[in-house]
């Protein structure tokens, strides 16, 4: 299972990465302007960073919802750096722009997926990864992993090759059921991450052996 982490903090993606568990990065529009990262050539330059930080995939996403928009924008993205990954959203022109793409070899995330219906069509466009949200599927009351199943299940009856990327992950338990489904990927935040660490025996365990040392040592 692949680990990206959610975010354009670069302080946060330095952190995941010096863990030595980390597989590459999504961003989206509102985590760059939650950083405060504003204009396209900040935002590129913002891209490049992410890049040199990590050695794994960076998702980066257009903000055209017209195809030839899409196209413009994401070849531009494509070209900044072999790590990009050109993401879209999951509408009509999105889905003709993953084709285009996927036929020219550039990789691409399907993002803002809802339904096993979307996922379809984005495994069938050829997309790298599909971004089923389940978190946000929760927050209206829906099962976000059941979702995630049923994507695993209809890519497994086919055999397509596009990578479930499950984002819009909230918490380490996300995590965790998304690997017992089989998620091929998950995003999340830092704190998903760093949630698997944590077991109060593990602490516990620790600190006896380093007073037991300390004993036999005296
Ligand atoms: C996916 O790539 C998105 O950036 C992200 O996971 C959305 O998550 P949110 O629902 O926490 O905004």
């Amino acid at each position: 299972m692949k680990f990206f982490i959610d975010t354009a903090n670069l302080e946060d993606i330095a952190e995941a990465q010096a863990l030595g568990v980390l597989d590459g990065v999504t961003t989206n529009p509102s985590l760059m302007a939650k950083e405060g990262i504003t204009g396209a050539e900040n935002i590129l330059a913002h891209y490049q960073k992410i890049c040199d930080l990590v050695d794994g995939d960076v998702s980066a996403e257009v903000i055209s919802t017209d195809f030839e928009g899409m196209v413009e924008e994401g070849e531009k993205l494509a070209a900044l750096h072999p790590q990009i990954v050109v993401k879209l959203p999951l509408i009509a022109d999105g889905i003709k722009a993953c084709k285009y793409f996927s036929d020219k070899g550039i990789r691409t995330n399907v993002t803002l997926v809802f339904s096993a219906g979307q996922a379809l069509l984005a495994a069938k466009a050829g997309a790298t990864y599909v971004s089923p949200f389940l978190g946000r599927l929760d927050d209206i009351s829906t099962d976000g992993l059941h979702l995630i199943a049923e994507i695993r299940q209809i890519y497994d009856n086919y055999g397509f090759d596009t990578q479930i990327l499950a984002a819009s992950i909230r918490h380490t338990m996300h995590v965790i059921d998304c690997a017992k489904i089989g998620s091929d990927v998950m995003t999340g935040p830092l704190s998903s991450i760093k949630g698997l660490l944590k077991h109060p025996l593990t602490d516990i365990g620790l600190a006896k052996f380093l007073e037991d040392y300390k004993k036999g040592n005296q």
